[in-house]
């Protein structure tokens, strides 16, 4: 303990707060298993967690939440989960949207939209265009979501671009900029819930200089107060970026 106040103290303190949480939201199964319950409970409940997530977000300085709620990897699982787990996305940014509007928080998604139903594409791209003035929190939904297919799906728009000749020789910023992400901060901080210590294609790219923070807690019994508690110990971490 008293090496790590020690350390906090030559690294910024106990007060650096991360600025952008990026959450891969795992367990959902297990915890629905658990109590002998079909997995889409547990799909259900976690949708809950996000809300209560999302609303303590500002109040412990957390400016911009990802969250990876459907990998490209997810459409192998049954027919029924994945119409399950669409149907749920649907239900929560139909429900969801005014009311977080009104709190202020702006909502993008990321990942491939073509495979998407049409409706919901529609829906994605009015919530987002509804929130784009919004500021007190950026709220950004990984849906359809795989770094890789998002780093191939940027290295086409940025071959275009040097076709077009508006990039001559392509740059880290270049790329970034054909990403999804384009104009968001990096995460400072990823969480994965569920005792599961992998990355899962989840924003390869941007977390490349994350910290990471691996909880055995399944996200649906996961409370604003562990992560309270996760965002205090991470003004503990010394963040290097390579440097000394
Ligand atoms: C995370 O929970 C939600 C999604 C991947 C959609 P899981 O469904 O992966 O839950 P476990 O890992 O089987 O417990
Ligand atoms: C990662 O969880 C994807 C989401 C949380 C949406 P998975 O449960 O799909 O990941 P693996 O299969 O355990 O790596
Ligand atoms: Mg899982």
């Amino acid at each position: 303990m008293a090496a790590e106040t020690a350390q906090a103290l030559t690294t910024g303190g106990a007060d650096q707060r991360p600025r952008h949480v990026a959450i891969i939201m795992d367990g959902n199964g297990r915890w629905a298993t658990e109590r002998g319950w079909p997995r889409l409970v547990g799909h259900r409940r976690g949708a809950e967690r996000v809300k209560q997530i999302v609303r303590a977000c500002p109040d412990l300085g957390v400016n911009w939440l990802t969250v990876y709620a459907f990998s490209t990897e997810n459409w192998k699982r049954s027919t029924e989960e994945v119409l399950g787990l669409m149907k749920i996305f649907r239900r929560y940014i139909e429900r969801e949207a005014e009311g977080m509007s009104a709190e202020g928080v702006r909502l993008r998604f990321i990942g491939g939209r073509e495979r998407l139903d049409p409706k919901l594409q529609a829906l994605m791209a009015s919530i987002e265009a509804r929130t784009a003035g919004n500021t007190r929190l950026n709220l950004t939904v990984a849906i359809n979501y795989g770094g890789r297919d998002e780093l191939a799906r940027a290295a086409a728009r940025l071959a275009q671009k040097v076709a077009r000749g508006e990039v001559v020789q392509p740059t880290e910023d270049d790329l970034a900029a054909c990403l999804d992400t384009a104009g968001h901060p990096d995460p400072d901080l990823v969480i994965r819930t569920s005792g599961e210590t992998r990355v899962s294609n989840f924003l390869p790219w941007q977390a490349a200089y994350s910290e990471y923070e691996f909880t055995p807690t399944l996200w649906p019994d996961f409370t604003p107060d562990h992560l309270a508690g996760i965002l205090d110990r991470f003004g503990l971490r010394e963040r290097r970026f390579g440097g000394l």
